[in-house]
C-alpha cells in the first residue's frame, strides 16, 4: 500500500508529483503529501485526506524542479498531518517518503535515536532520522544511504532528497515496487508505472537491495556493496489513455464494462494461428507433470481461485486446493508428492501471496502467478506468469481482474486436458466468444440492475446471496462486491447452509439472491429461496436461460455450465454498483481500503 512519485529534471515537478499521486490513489488515500526543493529550500505540503485536499493546499507559486511525494495507507500512526509523508529529520536537510513496513523500528529507534524527539508515530520517519545520524558520521550521503538500506529489516519502497545536493533523488528497494522512468530532459521514479506514463513510457527496473542514484541526465545503480549494476531499460505498452475514467462516472462501472472486451483481448493472446490454446510449453509440462495443484490468493482473486479449481478438477482432471494466502503460512496443509502453486493476484504485488511464495520457492516447488501486472513481485519471483491481459484496474473493488482470472484459469484447464490427452467435451475459445456476448448483453442493461438494486437495497442493513456448487463461489464474490463498496452487511451461503444458523437472520424484508445457473441444483436451490420468502425475505433469482422459471428476476444469456460464473457475476457487480451509488459512497474508494495490499 502507499504510493511514491519522484521527479528530477524540468519545471514539471509538480504536476507531475500531483497528477502521479492521483493515479496512485488506489494504492492508499487517507493523507497525501509532496516536498519540492529550490533554492530557497524544501517547500513541504501534507494534508490528512485525499490528493484532490493537497492540491488545493499546495502553493502553486513555488517553481521547482525536482521532489518527492506520497499517498498512504495508514499502518504505522492514524491518518494525520502529522503522519503523512514526506517526512524530515531533525535539521530539516533530509526529506523521505515511503512504502512499505520497517519491521525493526523499534530496534533501531532504541539502539540510535533515543536522543531524538520524534514528531510522527510512522516507522519511516526513523529511516530519515537515521539518515542524519549516520551522515554526521559519514559525511558522505550515498555512502550514509547504502548503510542505513542495509540496517532495514522489512518492506520499503524509499525515496530521499538532501537539501544540499539538489541535483539527485537517492531511492532504493526491498520487497515494495518501484520504476525508475526514464526522459529526454528528467527522470522519475513511481511505484507504478500507470502513475507517470504522460512523461513516459520508458522504464528500468529496480531490484531488491539495489541503491539508484536518480539525476535529470541519468541513473546510476548500485547494489549495496557499492557495485555498479547495468540493466536495460523497456517500455511498458499500457496506453495513457486506459488510465482515464472518460466519460464513466467511476472507474468501477468502465472496469465492469470492458469485461467482454478484456475476455476477447484474453482468446486472441492465448491462441495460436490454428486457433488453438496456446500456453508457453514449460507451463504445459509442470501443469501435466503436477499431482495436486495449490491455488493461493486474497480476497476477489480467492474467489476468482475457487471458481479456477472447479474448472481444473473438471476439465483437467487434476485435484486442486484453494488457499487464503493469510492463512497458508501457519496452516500449511500436507503438501502432495508433485505440488504445483499458482498465485492469483491482479496487483501481483500481495504481500500475503508472497510471504507464501517465498515459503515454496524456499521448499523447491514449481509456481505460476496469474496476473494483470507482469512484471510484478510475484510474476518476477515466480517460474511462470499468466498474464491476465485486462489492462489497468483501478477501482478498488475487482471486477474485470475476476473474469480475467477465471477466463485465463478455464484456459490453462484445458491446455493441460490436451496435454493430457484428455477428451474435451467443448471448444473453450468458441464457447469463451459466447460468455464475452453474454456480458455485452448484461452490462446494455444497466437500467434494470440500477432499479433492481434500489428494490433489494434500499435501507436495509444487510443482505444474503445464496448458491450451490460453482454458484456457490460467485455469491461469495458477490456479497464481498456489495459489503466493500456499499457497506451493506453482506454474506454469501451455500444454498443448503443457510438453514444451519444463518435463517435465523432472515426478517420482513431482508433480501436474499439467489444465482440458479448449474441443472443439478436448479429444484435445490428453488427449494432454499421457497424457505426465506416463507419468512419474509426479498427474494430475487438469477437463473439461465433453460433453466429459468416463470417470476426470475433476471434470466442470463446461456452459455457452458463451466463457464457461467463468468457471465452471473456481472450482474452482481452491477447489483453492487448501484447500490453504492444509492447510498452516496465513494464507489471507485471506499473508505479503510487499498487496492494494492503490500502488508502481511
Ligand atoms: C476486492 C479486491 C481485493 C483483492 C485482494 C487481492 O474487490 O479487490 O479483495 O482481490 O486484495 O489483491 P490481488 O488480486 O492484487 O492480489
Amino acid at each position: 500500500m502507499c504510493g511514491i512519485v519522484g521527479y528530477i529534471g524540468t519545471d514539471k515537478t509538480r504536476d507531475v508529483l500531483l497528477n502521479g499521486l492521483e493515479k496512485l490513489e488506489y494504492r492508499g488515500y487517507d493523507s497525501a503529501g509532496i516536498a519540492m526543493l529550490n533554492d530557497e529550500g524544501v517547500h513541504l505540503f501534507k494534508v490528512k485526506g485525499r490528493i484532490q485536499a493537497l492540491r488545493d493546499k499546495v502553493d502553486n507559486d513555488v517553481q521547482s524542479t525536482m521532489g518527492i511525494g506520497h499517498t498512504r495507507w495508514a499502518t504505522h500512526g492514524e491518518p494525520s498531518v502529522e503522519n503523512a509523508h514526506p517526512h524530515q529529520s531533525t535539521s530539516g536537510r533530509f526529506t523521505l517518503v515511503h512504502n512499505g513496513v520497517i519491521e525493526n523500528y523499534y530496534e533501531l529507534r532504541d539502539a540510535y535515536l533515543k536522543d531524538i524527539t520524534l514528531t510522527s508515530e510512522t516507522d519511516t520517519e526513523i529511516v530519515v532520522q537515521l539518515i542524519e545520524l549516520v551522515n554526521n558520521e559519514e559525511q558522505d550521503v550515498m555512502k550514509t544511504f547504502r548503510r542505513v538500506m542495509g540496517m532495514l529489516k522489512g518492506s520499503y519502497a524509499i525515496a530521499l532528497i538532501d537539501k544540499e545536493n539538489p541535483d539527485m533523488i537517492y531511492v532504493s528497494k526491498n520487497r515494495s515496487p518501484l520504476l525508475v522512468g526514464l526522459g529526454e530532459d528528467f527522470n522519475l521514479v513511481a511505484s507504478d508505472a500507470i502513475a507517470t506514463l504522460k512523461e513516459t513510457n520508458t522504464y528500468l527496473e529496480i531490484e531488491d537491495g539495489e541503491v539508484v542514484l536518480v539525476k535529470p541526465a541519468g541513473v546510476t545503480i548500485e547494489k549495496l556493496d557499492g557495485t555498479v549494476v547495468t540493466r536495460e531499460p523497456y517500455i511498458v505498452e499500457t496506453d495513457a489513455a486506459d488510465t482515464e475514467k472518460g466519460t464513466y462516472d467511476y472507474f468501477m462501472l468502465k472496469e465492469i464494462d470492458e469485461q467482454p472486451f478484456v475476455i476477447r483481448k484474453i482468446i486472441q493472446h492465448y491462441q495460436d494461428e490454428e486457433n488453438n490454446i496456446k500456453v508457453e510449453q514449460a507451463i504445459r509440462t509442470e501443469m501435466a507433470e503436477a499431482d495436486r495443484i495449490y491455488i493461493v490468493a486474497a480476497g476477489t482473486s480467492y474467489n476468482a481461485g475457487l471458481v479456477g479449481k472447479q474448472v481444473l478438477e473438471n476439465v483437467a482432471g487434476i485435484p486442486v486446493e484453494v488457499h487464503i494466502a493469510s492463512e497458508f503460512s501457519y496452516n500449511m496443509p500436507l503438501l502432495s508428492e508433485k505440488p504445483l502453486f499458482i498465485f492469483i493476484s491482479q496487483s501481483g504485488e500481495t504481500a500475503d501471496s508472497r510471504s507464501v511464495l517465498v515459503k515454496t520457492q524456499a521448499m523447491g516447488y514449481p509456481s505460476i502467478t496469474v496476473t494483470n501486472v507482469p512484471g510484478s513481485t510475484l510474476s518476477r519471483e515466480a517460474d511462470y506468469t499468466l498474464p491476465l491481459y485486462a489492462g489497468p484496474e483501478i477501482a478498488v473493488a475487482s471486477t474485470k481482474a475476476y473474469t480475467a482470472q477465471i477466463a485465463v484459469l478455464t484456459i490453462l484447464a484445458v491446455d493441460t486436458a490436451v496435454a493430457k490427452g484428455l477428451p474435451l467435451e467443448f471448444d473453450p475459445l468458441q464457447e469463451l466468444a459466447i460468455v464475452a456476448n453474454a456480458m455485452e448483453t448484461l452490462t446494455d442493461q444497466k437500467e434494470t440492475f440500477e432499479q433492481m438494486s434500489l428494490d433489494l437495497f434500499k435501507d436495509t442493513r444487510n443482505a444474503f446471496y445464496i448458491g450451490r456448487g460453482v454458484d456457490y463461489y460467485v455469491v461469495q464474490e458477490a456479497s464481498l462486491k456489495l459489503k466493500e463498496i456499499s457497506y451493506i452487511q453482506a454474506e454469501g451461503f451455500a444454498g443448503g447452509e443457510l438453514k444451519h444458523g444463518t435463517i435465523a437472520l432472515i426478517e420482513d424484508g431482508t433480501p436474499v439472491i439467489a444465482i440458479a445457473t448449474q441443472e443439478n441444483v436448479n429444484y435445490s436451490i428453488r427449494g432454499n429461496v421457497q424457505e426465506v420468502a416463507a419468512r419474509g425475505a426479498n427474494t430475487c433469482i438469477v437463473s439461465m436461460e433453460g433453466l429459468d422459471q416463470p417470476g426470475d428476476t433476471v434470466v442470463l444469456p446461456h452459455v457452458h455450465s463451466l463457464l457461467t460464473p463468468l457471465v452471473s457475476v456481472v450482474p452482481m457487480q452491477l447489483l453492487a454498483y448501484y447500490a453504492a451509488v444509492q447510498r452516496d459512497c465513494d464507489v471507485d474508494k471506499p473508505r479503510n481500503l487499498a487496492k494494492s495490499v503490500t502488508v502481511e
